[in-house]
């Protein structure tokens, strides 16, 4: 059933788990995420990023109507979320696409100027009744940030500035920077644990870890224990999927129909929903 981010996240911070957002590309993602949640009986969130409506030609519809649809049909709860948004027009389409929450991505900036943009979108998806997650020191490794080909599992979020952000700028929820980094194809980050904790005693609101994919399992179920209840992954489903057509098309160079390998890759992304869901110990549905 669909149900919206906002429940989900205070559902999970009632009970000490986290809910796993899953990044969606293609419509065997959205199926897979379904699946992988289902055959753990857990909620989830399927979120779309500015760059997969970038890879959409700029639509967000599409895959929007399929991500609705495959929600409304599903045996657990799934609540729709668009992710790292920039685009203003994008954040008017959210809440009549059937997205319930989106996270306002402005961290690029010097913190006057993100905390400037980031309460603006906040009136602006309020207004829509849309929950919104805002970012403050900056997470590395997204496309287009410099430095463009490495990480920065460096950048960290003050947790005093952290404070006045979510106070000034009326956020829902905040991503930190605490030692992740965006699109990791190996599990080797280290958080730092004893920031979490300054964070989340300085904070009220649920905290967000981005660039889980890099996140060992105990590093990852540590940031659970230590307050960490939204937890975005997308890499990992994108190494499940590659690495499961690659094989497949190593052994059989003569195949043609994509339903051989694409039946094999949703197989491959929804064993990793399920392992991911199984770490974060999310509540049952
Ligand atoms: O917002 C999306 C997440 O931060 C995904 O990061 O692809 O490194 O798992 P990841
Ligand atoms: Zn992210």
């Amino acid at each position: 059933s669909l149900t919206t981010t906002g429940d989900l996240v205070t559902r999970a911070a009632t009970t000490g788990s986290a809910v796993a957002s899953f990044n969606v590309i293609t419509l065997e993602h959205v199926e897979a995420v379904i699946a992988g949640a289902e055959s753990m009986s857990a909620p989830v969130v399927l979120q779309v990023s500015e760059n997969a409506v970038k890879f959409r030609g700029g639509q967000l519809l599409p895959l929007a109507r399929a991500a609705v649809t495959a929600a409304e049909q599903a045996a657990v709860p799934v609540a729709l979320h668009l992710d790292h948004v920039r685009s203003d027009t994008l954040l008017h389409q959210a809440a009549d696409a059937g997205f319930s929450s989106v996270m306002y991505d402005a961290a690029r900036l010097p913190y006057a100027q993100n905390l400037a943009a980031t309460r603006a979108a906040v009136a602006r998806a309020h207004a829509q009744g849309l929950w919104i997650e805002a970012e403050l020191g900056q997470i590395g490794g997204k496309n287009g940030r410099p430095p463009l080909d490495a990480h920065a599992p460096g950048a960290r979020t003050d947790p005093e500035e952290a404070r006045a952000f979510v106070a000034d700028s009326g956020v829902d929820a905040l991503a930190v920077a605490i030692g992740s980094s965006h699109a990791m194809t190996t599990r080797t980050a280290a958080l730092d644990h004893d920031l979490l904790a300054r964070l989340s005693a300085a904070l009220d609101v649920p905290l967000v870890l981005h660039g889980s994919s890099g996140v060992p399992d105990d590093e990852l179920t540590a940031a659970v224990a230590g307050g960490i209840t939204k937890v975005n992954i997308g890499t990992a489903l994108n190494i499940a999927l590659t690495g499961a057509v690659r094989e497949f098309l190593a052994e059989r160079p003569e195949a043609v129909d994509p339903r051989d390998y694409l039946t094999l890759a949703r197989d491959a992304m929804t064993q990793t929903v399920a392992r991911m869901l199984k770490t974060l110990g999310a509540p049952t549905a």
